[in-house]
């Protein structure tokens, strides 16, 4: 079987964008992480999917509140992707955002936001498959971040 490291050196050559996936708890309280396993699903209907590990503190929000925000990250906020991937009290702290139909933050200077609702969920492996309907999108212009081989990278072009 292949070992972890073998594993993560080279998925890692898969470049893949940043975003951000924001939802509100009961109380009405904002969370946030680092995501990028995000990806386009289907274009009839509009699916887009994520997979979130079993231990993060919003695997289980997502079960719970299907409606979700994803903010597609821009060149100019890789401390965003460090701030919603790290031990950090609270993460909105002294960041721009919106609040979209649903209630969810999307993130200002973002490339993209889409706002969601869970129609499918799949254990596997230690993550959950989240397959999700874009109910809401706009893009604005500029350059995307890119995660590759462990780190952070810009589009050349
Ligand atoms: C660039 C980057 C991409 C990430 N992608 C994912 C991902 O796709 N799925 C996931 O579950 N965690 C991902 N993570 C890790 C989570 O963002 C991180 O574990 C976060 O702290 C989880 O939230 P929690 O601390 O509230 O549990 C990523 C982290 C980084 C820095």
């Amino acid at each position: 079987m292949i070992d972890s490291e073998t594993f993560r050196s080279v998925l890692g050559r898969f470049a893949s964008g940043v975003t951000i996936v924001t939802a509100r708890d009961d109380a009405g309280e904002d969370h946030g992480m680092t995501v990028s396993a995000f990806c386009s699903l289907s274009l009839q209907p509009p699916l887009v999917l994520l997979c979130v590990d079993h231990e993060a503190s919003m695997h289980d929000l997502l079960l719970k509140h299907p409606r979700f925000g994803i903010s597609i990250l821009s060149s100019s906020q890789e401390a965003y992707s460090r701030r919603f991937a790290a031990d950090e009290s609270n993460r909105f702290d002294g960041i721009a955002y919106v609040r979209g139909d649903s209630g969810v933050v999307l993130l200002e200077e973002a490339l993209a936001h889409l706002e969601c609702a869970v129609r499918e969920h799949h254990d596997a492996g230690d993550h959950t498959l989240f397959i999700a309907e874009v109910e809401r999108a706009e893009a604005r212009q500029g350059r995307p971040l890119l995660y590759y081989r462990g780190g952070y990278a810009q589009l050349e072009r």
